[in-house]
């Protein structure tokens, strides 16, 4: 299973969520992929934001390495799920989709564990600390459903 997560800049949202992920799959020794872009190009080949490093790290769960690239057309083609965190983000993507199986792998991750709520991950770019926090624990419980339904 390959998993793409997608937000605005790739240095918050999207990257904390790919680093939630990949700590629970190594955990429970599952077969998953999982990577991140952004729908702007805003921050390409940066590292993910201070804010964001600093509250995966007091999770013990680090996205040092990373960085920041765009969402391409490909991407349909090399995952299997697209999880965006906001509406604006998921109207971004289904404008690039070509096809009806791409549009289909396309979700809302909050709509993994609050179905057909379409809530969204706020962005915390522009606040402080609690917000990277608030941010955590949303995609903390969306990541659990989400392999709760992959797991053998
Ligand atoms: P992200 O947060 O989409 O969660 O990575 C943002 C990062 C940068 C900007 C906006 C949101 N920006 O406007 O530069």
């Amino acid at each position: 299973m390959r998993i793409l997560m997608v937000c605005l800049g790739n240095i918050c949202r999207s990257p904390m969520a790919e680093g939630i992920l990949r700590a629970k799959v190594k955990e429970m020794d599952l077969d998953v992929y999982c990577d991140s872009a952004g729908t702007s190009n805003y921050h390409i080949g940066e590292p993910p934001d201070e804010r964001a490093r600093a509250c995966m790290k007091r999770h013990g769960q680090h996205i040092e390495d990373l960085k920041a690239r765009q969402f391409k057309v490909d991407d349909f083609d090399s995952f299997d799920m697209i999880y965006a965190m906001d509406a604006s983000n998921y109207n971004n993507i289904l404008s690039l989709a070509r096809t009806d199986e791409d549009r289909t792998k396309v979700v809302m991750i909050l709509n993994e564990n609050q179905p057909n709520q379409n809530m969204e991950v706020p962005d915390p770019y522009f606040g402080g600390d609690a917000g990277f926090d608030h941010v955590h624990a949303l995609l903390d419980a969306a990541c659990d459903a989400i392999l709760e339904k992959i797991k053998p």
